[in-house]
């Protein structure tokens, strides 16, 4: 990025952003903002809404959010520069001619040329697919049931036999050694000189939600090792927070996510119409994928491999799973092992059915734990239900732990209130009578969100109401925000408080990437409960203004030096005008 913050923010304010997004989603005005049917997620009822005073979006679904250069970046999948090209143009606005770029305008352009050469190496593998040299892999693809319809929709190539051939393509786009290395495709060796990653096999692109080629993998046709390749990490690929298939899977009309193990698993569930199915790229599933689902649906069912490491693997995933708020279903394929056979097998209909038996992830474990057990003897039967129990201890809600176990009771044939007792029993005999403490560093971070959502609150507060920005500045300066994005936030929305207007939508000028766009977008849009009266609405603002700045103060005295008298005398300072503030009466109306 090439332009200055004058011209950047000139271009911003001259397109308005309801005018702007109104050309894609149909808007109605509600109170004082726009609302419609968010573009970035599936919803039957409105949640996107769009603010002429603040000149930003925000979806309370899904949390996609931003200026209007964030929109047209997320819906249009433009780069920056493209988003301040298109809106310069329509403004018209003339702009500059490039200008120097320090070291972080250099970071953010080289991603867009990493983006590019993905791009462009995705192209050149696809030309090759449907030259004559690809014949044996296009009909490898064929043989695999696969139409044309669907490798150009995924975009899938070829990777021909000679080493280099990749390499010498880039370089008459004219790229240099070094930002080719950087894109993962190219290996310089000492002796033999560059060489391509991929060299003879399928390709497969891997996109990013916004459809961007960010890596690849590449599969042997046939047999031979390693039957994949996949693309290393680079500065765009980052494999533990982006889904293959998710590009596609996003505008799917269903509320779940098929989740499976494999590309093509991905690619033959499309194709037979299950388009909200994904899969975690040949890593095993993390918490950065498992929030990345959450933001498009609340449940996932597993389609993982029937044999023991996919078992394994849905095992693991389950509580991840659980942990980002989203509900498990494990879906059974034997006699096949993964949904591309059996869906080549069985077909579409046969998987539906499947879809309707999925069992929970719970249940689903249980089956599993039969199997070390000898469920014929009455033995074999104790020990599990045993283990059973104190599995059903680990719910900590006391209705979700009586729901389970009356599913089990009914699954095992056995008395709910016999099983009820046992669980009770387990319970005990393991120390757990109590609900099981969290650990620790679990509720150390509930305490952080709990702290992190309070910033959150008054800072949406800030830039709604003039009034109470002023009455707050003098309690709370931006260091009383966490140290990262809230503090830099806050710094600067004072300095627009101190120039003389509030631009919420400008201080996105200040990120480049659409990650920070979204949760900048989050700050200023926190849902504040509704309260029945004004008294109520001013003693909970008042509450977090004493919540923000105590914990501020508590970080502070943790990081003082014993040593510094100073230091000591200025905080007890502060702790007694944090005394004061609990005398406060702040007005909102
Ligand atoms: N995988 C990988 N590297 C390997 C093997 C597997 O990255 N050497 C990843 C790939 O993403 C692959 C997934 O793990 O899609 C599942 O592996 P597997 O079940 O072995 O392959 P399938 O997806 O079933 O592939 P195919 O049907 O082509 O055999
Ligand atoms: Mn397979």
């Amino acid at each position: 990025m090439y332009y200055s913050d004058e011209i950047i923010e000139e271009v911003r304010s001259r397109n308005d952003i309801v005018d702007v997004i109104s050309a894609y989603v149909k808007l109605q005005k509600k109170g004082s903002s726009y609302f419609g049917l968010c573009p970035f997620h599936n919803e039957r009822s409105p949640s996107f809404s769009v603010s002429r005073e603040k000149q930003m979006y925000y979806c309370f679904g899904c949390g996609a959010g931003g200026n209007v250069f964030t929109f047209l970046m997320e819906y249009e999948n433009y780069s920056f520069v493209e988003a301040l090209r298109y809106l310069a143009d329509r403004a018209g606005i003339d702009l500059p001619e490039r200008e120097y770029s320090d070291e972080e305008r250099r970071r953010a352009d080289l991603k867009a040329v990493l983006l590019e050469i993905q791009k462009t190496a995705a192209q050149y593998y696809y030309v090759q697919l449907k030259s004559p040299q690809g014949n044996a892999a296009l009909s490898y693809l064929k043989d695999r049931k696969l139409s044309d319809d669907t490798i150009k929709a995924f975009g899938l190539g070829y990777s021909n036999k000679y080493s280099d051939s990749l390499y010498r393509f880039l370089k008459t786009r004219g790229y240099n050694d070094e930002t080719l290395v950087k894109s993962g495709l190219i290996t310089v060796d000492e002796k033999r000189g560059p060489y391509d990653k991929f060299w003879n096999r399928v390709m497969f692109p891997i996109m990013d939600a916004n459809n961007r080629v960010i890596g690849f993998g590449g599969r042997v046709m046939g047999e031979g090792k390693p039957k994949y390749l996949n693309s290393p990490e680079t500065m765009i690929f980052d494999k533990s927070r982006n889904l293959y298939g998710l590009n596609r899977a996003r505008s799917s009309r269903k509320n779940y996510f098929l989740l499976c193990e494999g590309y093509m698993d991905v690619i033959s569930l499309h194709q037979s119409g299950y388009t909200n199915a994904v899969a975690s790229l040949g890593t095993a599933l993390t918490s950065g994928h498992a929030s990345l689902i959450r933001r498009y649906v609340q449940e996932v069912y597993l389609t993982y491999d029937s044999d023991e490491a996919g078992t394994k693997a849905a095992l693991r995933a389950i509580p991840i799973l659980k942990e980002a708020g989203i509900q498990a279903k494990v879906i059974r394929m034997e006699p096949y092992k993964d949904p591309d056979e059996f869906i080549k097998n069985l077909g579409a209909d046969a998987f539906e059915e499947r879809i309707q038996k999925a069992g929970n992830g719970f249940m689903f474990s249980l089956q599993v734990l039969e199997q070390e057990y000898d469920m014929k003897s009455p033995e074999g039967r104790t020990g599990f239900m045993r283990e059973a129990a104190r599995r059903l201890t680990l719910f900590e809600e006391e209705i979700e732990r009586n729901n389970y176990i009356e599913a089990v009771a009914e699954a095992y044939h056995v008395g709910y209130e016999e099983l009820r007792r046992l669980v009770g029993k387990v319970a005990v005999q393991n120390g757990l009578a109590k609900p099981i403490e969290k650990p620790k560093s679990l509720r150390r971070r509930e305490k952080e969100d709990g702290i992190l959502q309070s910033q959150k609150i008054l800072l949406t507060w800030m830039v709604s109401s003039d009034k109470v920005f002023g009455q707050i500045e003098k309690y709370i300066s931006p260091e009383d925000f966490t140290d990262g994005i809230y503090r830099e936030v806050a710094g600067l929305l004072y300095q627009q408080r101190k120039e003389g207007e509030i631009q919420p939508a400008r201080i996105m000028n200040a990120f480049t990437d659409e990650e920070e766009h979204r949760e900048v977008a989050g700050l200023f849009h926190t849902r504040i409960k509704e309260l029945t009266s004004l008294r109520e609405e001013e003693k909970a603002l008042k509450e977090t203004v004493i919540r923000v700045k105590t914990h501020s103060i508590d970080e502070a005295a943790r990081m003082l030096d014993p040593t510094d008298m100073a230091g000591l005398q200025r905080l007890m300072e502060t702790k007694r005008e944090l005394q004061k503030l609990h005398e406060l009466h702040i007005s909102i109306n």
